[in-house]
């Protein structure tokens, strides 16, 4: 850990507008950032986490993964294991149970595993890196004694089998449109492949995750280092057809958690291959989003950076814990100068986070830990509403922040 990062003597508030969903919330609210945060921050944040899954555990059948929450009705909204994701529940709760080991919180966690596992062969969806990798990949990686490399390998080969070589793509979706629809979010899938190439030996899947980014490198990227939502391409040929949205506000805009994909996925991308372009790719997405004009001061965007009506206009918590995580990361591999900028910028988004505007009080939002998510507004579908990747990704970035940045 580069020794500038231990000087956290002091914490420094600076003070911004606020406006984190423009039903409920005072759009003039002002909030402390905190550009720093410490040990027993973290702490608490988690400690309080652990409390709100437990409630959540109570309430969810066995058969289900928890996917959102309806504070107007108090209905939870649960998913089958075929849903984009399931993972994250699981990937959450041996988080927690890593910060600080609890037995009901891994038995959890291993129940939804086991009926989680199934989805090993579901070659429909491109998203098993999201619901294999954050969570049997996370419980292959902190749950000492078990095994789950036989789970893994098996997702990833099913994953495998969506890649087009004249496209140099794994197919995103099989419905709609589309001749050969490839969004951002699938940077996110390829960490999955390349543990199957450590595991295994076998350069396939490895061969596969850097064809993948190198093609969406080539094609996703706007000027600006933003990134389009959907690529279409023909799968005869590998031109790209179309470039459009469909959970941003427009072709041409920002979606802000596709933006954070890219950046966190670019991230993995150099860890995993040492190679410089990835990193210049990810530092470029960091910089698009740190210096956009719409980023409001606290660092929880809008849900699209071109979104129509801002600051009249919901926040997503979700983007701003992805973003966050992904920064953290991306701080380990720059210079000290740039490091700190980066553990600064996380800081804000993980401590505005933190705060009773996105927070839930211990017993309230049916358990989920972040409020003031968004997960598709042209689908008027989950729009200011608690999500599970937001919690799994904010609970990674307290984790991230503290082993990496406080020890
Ligand atoms: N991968 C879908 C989403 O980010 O909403």
């Amino acid at each position: 850990m580069k020794t500038n990062l231990l000087i956290v003597a002091v914490i420094g508030f600076c003070f911004v507008q606020c406006t984190s969903g423009k039903t409920d919330l005072d759009q003039a609210a002002e909030v402390p950032v905190e550009e720093k945060i410490t040990e027993e921050f973290i702490d608490n944040q988690i400690l309080s986490a652990k409390a709100q899954y437990k409630e959540l555990m109570k309430n969810l059948p066995a058969d289900s993964m928890p996917r959102t929450y309806d504070s107007t009705t108090g209905q939870m909204i649960n998913s089958d294991t075929r849903w984009w994701c399931s993972g994250f529940y699981p990937g959450t709760l041996l988080y927690l149970n890593e910060f600080a080991a609890d037995n009901s919180i891994k038995q959890e966690a291993l129940d939804r595993l086991a009926i989680l596992e199934k989805e090993k062969h579901n070659a429909t969806t491109h998203d098993l890196g999201f619901m294999m990798y954050c969570s049997f990949g996370n419980a292959d990686s902190l749950t000492s004694g078990s095994d789950y490399s036989e789970v893994l390998m098996t997702s990833a080969k099913s994953l495998a089998t969506r890649f087009n070589s004249t496209v140099g793509c794994i197919r995103s979706w099989d419905h709609g449109p589309w001749n050969y629809p490839v969004i951002i979010d699938n940077m996110m899938n390829l960490e999955l492949l390349f543990w199957a190439t450590r595991f295994s030996g076998d350069s396939t899947f490895y061969n596969i995750a850097v064809t993948h980014a190198n093609t969406t490198m080539k094609n996703h990227f706007r000027e600006d280092n933003s990134s389009y939502h959907v690529i279409d391409y023909d799968q005869k040929t590998g031109d790209v057809i179309a470039r459009k949205t469909v959970q941003g506000a427009a072709d041409s805009s920002a979606w802000a958690r596709g933006q954070a994909w890219g950046l966190y996925g670019y991230t993995v991308m150099y860890r995993e291959t040492g190679d410089a372009v990835y990193l210049s790719q990810a530092k470029k997405i960091a910089a698009f989003m740190l210096n956009h004009p719409n980023m409001p001061g606290d660092n929880v965007p809008y849900w699209d950076y071109d979104a129509p009506g801002i600051p009249d206009t919901y926040r997503d918590a979700s983007a701003a814990a992805v973003m966050a995580s992904g920064l953290l990361e991306l701080g380990l591999y720059v210079d000290d100068s740039l490091q700190e900028v980066y553990a600064k910028e996380a800081a804000k988004a993980v401590s505005t986070l933190a705060t009773s505007e996105y927070t839930a009080q211990d017993g309230s939002n049916g358990g989920f830990i972040l409020k003031h998510s968004v997960g598709s507004i042209p689908h008027n579908s989950e729009i200011d509403v608690p999500l599970t990747y937001a919690d799994y990704y904010y609970v990674e970035a307290l984790l991230r922040y503290k082993d990496w940045y406080l020890q």
